[in-house]
């Protein structure tokens, strides 16, 4: 159980991070979500059950992370699943896209990192996120793999670094979430169809699926400095 543990959650207005926030409430912890978006947040407020407080965030700006972590004091455990990403063809992709995609996903966990350790307390830990296309090479995914393979190699040496604060990386595979909204239905479901066909596990994960994983890394002493994949065995094939 989590009773008086503060866990803040970035990114936990949606998919992964909203069910960490979810499955944490559960587990009687006392949650922090913050993303950008003040409607999203009072909308996964009013979906959650718990002692819940909303920031709004933006982590590509380094004064509103400073002041956030200024703001909200001592906590247990801090969870960074905040990204918006994009994929495109190397040559075809605008370096100012690249550079964005690294400000957002990288750059964001970075600042909530260097701004949120020294409010963790002694036994907290710290859960990064990369994701498969660091491990797995796909075509599109050149900017984003380098995101992701950077945030492993960061949360891999940060572990010696903030010890004893842990600190762990999840990779997830592909998850349902709201992620790809943009996409059209149709689109979306014939991409969760062909990757489910390929998949050991024969389908794509839900959130739930990898909040399960934070989980584990927040209640688990003796894991550090891992990447745990959580991707239906993709890594594989
Ligand atoms: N879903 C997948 O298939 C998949 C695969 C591999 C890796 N991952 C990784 O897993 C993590 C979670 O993904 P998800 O699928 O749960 O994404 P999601 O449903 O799109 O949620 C992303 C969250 O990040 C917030 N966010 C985005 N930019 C932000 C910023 N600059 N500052 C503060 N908050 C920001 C969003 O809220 P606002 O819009 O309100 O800011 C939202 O709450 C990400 O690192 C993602 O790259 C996901």
């Amino acid at each position: 159980m989590l009773t008086n543990k503060r866990i803040v959650i970035i990114g936990g207005s949606s998919g992964i991070g909203l069910e960490t926030a979810r499955l944490t409430l559960e587990k009687g912890a006392e949650v922090i979500i913050a993303s950008r978006s003040e409607k999203k947040l009072k909308e996964a407020k009013d979906s959650l059950q718990g002692e819940v407080t909303i920031f709004t965030l933006d982590v590509t700006d380094e004064i509103q992370v400073k002041n956030f972590f200024e703001k909200i004091g001592q906590i247990d455990h801090l969870v960074i699943t905040a990204a918006e990403t994009s994929s495109g063809l190397f040559l075809e992709t605008e370096v100012d896209v690249a550079r964005q995609l690294f400000n957002n996903k990288f750059w964001g966990q970075y600042l909530c990192v260097k701004y949120g350790a020294p409010h963790l307390t002694k036994g907290g830990s710290i859960t990064l996120f990369s994701g498969i296309v660091a491990y797995k090479a796909m075509v599109g995914s050149a900017v984003l793999g380098s995101v992701n393979a950077a945030v492993a190699s960061l949360g891999q040496t940060l572990a010696l670094e903030l010890a004893p604060i842990r600190v762990n990386v999840i990779s997830p595979g592909i998850i349902d979430t709201p992620s790809r909204s943009k996409m059209s239905d149709e689109a979306r479901n014939q991409f969760y169809e062909g990757m489910a066909s390929k998949l050991p596990v024969e389908k794509v994960g839900k959130a739930k699926d990898v909040a399960s994983g934070v989980y584990y890394l927040i209640k688990n002493h003796f894991v550090t400095g891992t990447v745990l994949h959580i991707d239906g065995g993709h890594i594989l094939i």
